[in-house]
């Protein structure tokens, strides 16, 4: 049954957040489920209530599976567990434990309201349902899922004369899917300067509109970048704080073509000559999520930062997409290590893998 209640939250995956997509499944007395739900948009009913609503009177006396542990506090919603216990449930099976410290206390208050609980914190489908959500409270950073192309030898980066598409169509249809489903994109100035990126959703229903974000330490972006004149979120450049200082022209250029400009502040290495070190990077990433209510970063940079957030230990889960084929003659020479090699190393789970049309898919995250 939390297996069941997983599946269900999976669909509102981009919906719920900043808060967790919570699935809930409800049986009445004699064992028939009788209601189902997960967490709404932010201000909507959580998992809980959506799935009491459906049961109505034929909670009484039955049991509750939530992915999470029900909240009990008064946030956009009123507190889930006064609703679990006002519709009479005897027994409730939690997925997972609260880890942010407002919402918590729900299974304590159950108890003292005479309903049973068991705690199941050992199904592998809850704990990767949930892994952003804990994360994002324990860290104070998004969730920061990478996603790259490669051929099938490892390569990333194509020569300027040849595409830069390493994988088809079904692939780019499945990242502009997550593209509407995440709050921020995150890209370097190296592929702004070679592809012209618009880093849109295009052609899926978006449940959400992400800003996008460069990391560009020099301002070098150009007043007439694609994602300038594409309508949709918002455009920020990240850049070291001496740039910005010494280059209000440039600035105020850029914030006339529509982007903001954030100036971030870290200590990097000499050796990164004016590059964001590890520390600039965490501090972006802390400024997008305190200050611009981003929970989750979908990266589409090239080789330079992807290495740089792996060293980093900033990357959370990664989209890979490996073509068939492998890459043309004259391709730049690999960084080493390859993002392929970083992942193997940084020893995340196998989520899920497929295929999108010839293309192999892969999904897979930390194991916390
Ligand atoms: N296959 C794929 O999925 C995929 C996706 C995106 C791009 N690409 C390809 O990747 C190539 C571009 O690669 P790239 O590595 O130049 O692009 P990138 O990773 O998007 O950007 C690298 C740039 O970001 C800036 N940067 C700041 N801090 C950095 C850090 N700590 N580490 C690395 N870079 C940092 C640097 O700018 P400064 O030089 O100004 O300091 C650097 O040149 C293009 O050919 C593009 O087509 C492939």
């Amino acid at each position: 049954m939390l297996e069941r209640a997983v599946r269900i939250a999976l669909r509102g995956h981009g919906e719920a957040e900043p808060n967790p997509s919570v699935g809930c499944v409800i049986a009445d007395a004699e064992g028939r489920v009788v209601g189902e739900g997960r967490t709404r948009p932010p201000g909507g009913p959580h998992g809980e209530i959506v799935a009491l609503r459906q049961a109505g009177t034929a909670a009484r006396g039955g049991v509750a599976w939530t992915t999470l542990e029900p909240c009990n506090h008064h946030g956009r919603t009123p507190p889930c567990v006064d609703a679990l216990v006002e519709a009479g449930i005897a027994r409730l099976v939690v997925g997972s434990i609260e880890t942010n410290e407002v919402a918590s206390g729900g299974i304590a208050r159950l108890r003292a309201a005479g309903v049973e609980v068991e705690i199941r914190s050992d199904v592998d489908a809850v704990r990767r349902l949930h892994a952003g959500f804990h994360r994002r409270v324990s860290t104070g950073r998004p969730w920061v899922v990478v996603k790259w192309a490669e051929t099938f030898d490892g390569a990333l980066a194509t020569p300027p004369e040849v595409s830069p598409w390493i994988s088809g169509p079904r692939s780019l249809g499945l990242v502009h899917r997550e593209r509407g489903r995440v709050d921020a994109i995150l890209t370097g100035i190296g592929t702004v300067l070679a592809d012209d990126p618009r880093l849109d959703a295009r052609g899926v229903r978006r449940r959400r509109t992400a800003k996008r974000v460069v990391v560009d330490p020099d301002l070098r972006i150009p007043t007439d970048a694609a994602m300038l004149k594409t309508p949709g979120g918002e455009v920020i450049v990240a850049c070291r704080p001496d740039v910005a200082a010494s280059n209000p022209d440039r600035v105020g250029g850029l914030e006339a073509a529509g982007a903001r400009v954030l100036a971030i502040e870290g200590d990097d290495d000499e050796s990164l000559r004016g590059r964001f070190g590890g520390d600039r990077l965490d501090h972006l990433l802390r400024r997008l999520a305190k200050e611009e209510g981003i929970g989750t970063v979908l990266t589409e940079c090239g080789p330079g930062l992807l290495q740089s957030l792996f060293g980093a230990d900033l990357v959370d889960a990664a989209l890979v997409f490996t073509a068939p084929e492998t890459g043309p003659t004259g391709l730049k020479p690999f960084p080493r290590p390859r993002p392929r090699d970083l992942l193997a190393t940084a020893g995340f789970e196998t989520i899920w893998s497929g295929h999108r049309g010839p293309d192999a898919a892969r999904w897979s995250q930390r194991i916390d």
